[in-house]
């Protein structure tokens, strides 16, 4: 392993850049290859063993192209198959898990919302952490939808408002000061979802703690790159126009069947 080597990122789709851009800005000398594997979105609601057989072609294309580290950019793929990864690859995996630690720890009304993805919220991993906050009330909500309108680039559509009101209005009404987004795609929504909820409810995901992690493990494992900043490197299977878009026409993307 070399430390000049890229750190590979994938995600069923476009949501995982919200984590690729917290990893980027805080490394930003580190290459980075981001896939986007759109063309099987939304993994959410596949079954465990599609999920896990999707995890493992993305990694292993990832390590084809030579990377360091691999971050699972999806919390449906974390939840569901970082256990098999890092059972049958060598390099280290960062996943990332929703933010309940947080969100428990720091709730005074010990109420607290999540909004995840069905093949998420039904995980053992997500149960069992779950299950650690005993004292704090969480109000599970599946975001059925969602992850397609954003692959669509429909993420201002008033069906997606619609969606928006109907999910987190139960929420507003059992009293959560916290939500969760338990979906790397979910950040996307945040304008959308702070004119919905109420001031006082506070919103938590997931990105700068990945990036931290990403950081601690290059620090103690790998090494950081010596190079300088070089630009990021984005792969796609399906309809390259939306990730182009999500990131804002800054980086080239490439359309590759994988
Ligand atoms: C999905 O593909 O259904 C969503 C990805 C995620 O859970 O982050």
């Amino acid at each position: 392993m070399n430390n000049n080597q890229p750190i590979g990122i994938f995600d069923s789709g476009i949501g995982g850049t919200s984590i690729w851009s917290a990893i980027h800005d805080l490394l930003p000398n580190e290459k980075t290859i981001y896939l986007a594997d759109s063309k099987n979105a939304p993994y959410g609601q596949k079954s465990k063993e599609e999920i896990v057989a999707l995890s493992m072609k993305n990694t292993d294309l990832l390590l084809k192209m030579n990377c360091k580290l691999i971050v699972v950019a999806c919390n449906t793929a974390t939840t569901n198959a970082i256990r098999e990864l890092r059972e049958k690859y060598d390099v280290p995996f960062i996943g990332i898990e929703p933010a309940i630690k947080p969100a428990a720890t720091h709730s005074k009304t010990q109420i607290i919302g999540i909004l995840a993805t069905q093949g998420t919220l039904n995980s053992e991993l997500f149960n069992k952490t779950a299950e650690m906050y005993q004292d704090t009330k969480i109000i599970e909500q599946v975001g059925h939808g969602l992850v397609q309108l954003i692959e669509n680039g429909d993420i201002n559509s008033p069906e997606m408002i619609k969606l928006l009101y109907s999910y987190l209005t139960p929420m507003i009404e059992a009293n959560i000061d916290y939500l969760v987004l338990g979906c790397s795609h979910y950040p996307y929504l945040i304008p959308q979802i702070k004119k919905i909820l109420p001031e006082h409810i506070h919103i938590i995901d997931s990105g700068e703690a990945v990036a931290k992690q990403t950081q601690k493990i290059l620090r103690e494992k790998i090494g950081f790159s010596s190079t300088k900043k070089s630009e990021p490197i984005f792969y796609v299977n399906s309809n390259p126009r939306v990730l182009t878009e999500i990131l804002e026409n800054k980086y080239t993307v490439e359309e590759i069947d994988f």
